[in-house]
């Protein structure tokens, strides 16, 4: 079996990531746009961000050497200084997590993720969040996320029912 590589995303993947991010989203929901024009969108947007030098984005994949098996990224957004003890003035939020389905339940996930915590904790990160499909919450866990209770979420000028 090929040996399966987590590594930082650059410029140059943007363009499968871009083909794995339709994927991921055409799993669940029906999707309204072509691949092809949702590449034109989606890679230059991709190539600004996901670049070593980037100060807010990163983003890992897992490949074969041939092809992509799964990515995660972060973004990193700041905090209004404070003058309280040592308090950490950026927040991340984790986005764009997905394994292929043939390649799920053998840790990838988990790896990958971890790769991103590490970097988030070298950042000096306080909360990372994100927003987790019902399937994850598991993994999300075992990581050492909590479900928080004094969060407060407003979409499409409607608070969600949970
Ligand atoms: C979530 C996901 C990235 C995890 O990758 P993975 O390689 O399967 O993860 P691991 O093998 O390290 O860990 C397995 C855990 O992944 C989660 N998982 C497995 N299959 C899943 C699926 N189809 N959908 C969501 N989560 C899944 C479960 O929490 C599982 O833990 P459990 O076996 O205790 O239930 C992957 O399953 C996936 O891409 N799912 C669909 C997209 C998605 O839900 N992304 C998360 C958005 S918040």
């Amino acid at each position: 079996m090929a040996r399966i590589r987590l590594r930082l995303a650059g410029p140059k993947d943007c363009s499968a990531l871009a083909q794995m991010r339709y994927r991921f989203r055409a799993e669940t929901e029906s999707v309204t746009e072509t691949k092809s024009r949702f590449g034109r969108r989606c890679v230059p947007w991709m190539r600004k961000r996901f670049r070593p030098q980037s100060y807010r984005w990163r983003c890992w994949l897992l490949d074969d050497g041939k092809k992509l098996l799964g990515h995660v990224c972060v973004e990193l957004f700041e905090k209004v200084p404070n003058p309280v003890n040592d308090e950490p003035e950026l927040h991340a939020y984790i986005t764009n997590f997905y394994v292929v389905p043939e390649m799920r339940s053998q840790g990838l996930g988990e790896r990958l993720l971890n790769k991103a915590l590490l970097w988030c904790r070298a950042r000096g990160t306080d909360a990372v969040i994100l927003w987790a499909t019902p399937g994850s919450k598991a993994l999300y866990r075992r990581c050492g996320f909590v479900e928080p209770i004094d969060l407060f979420e407003l979409r499409n000028g409607a608070v969600r029912q949970h």
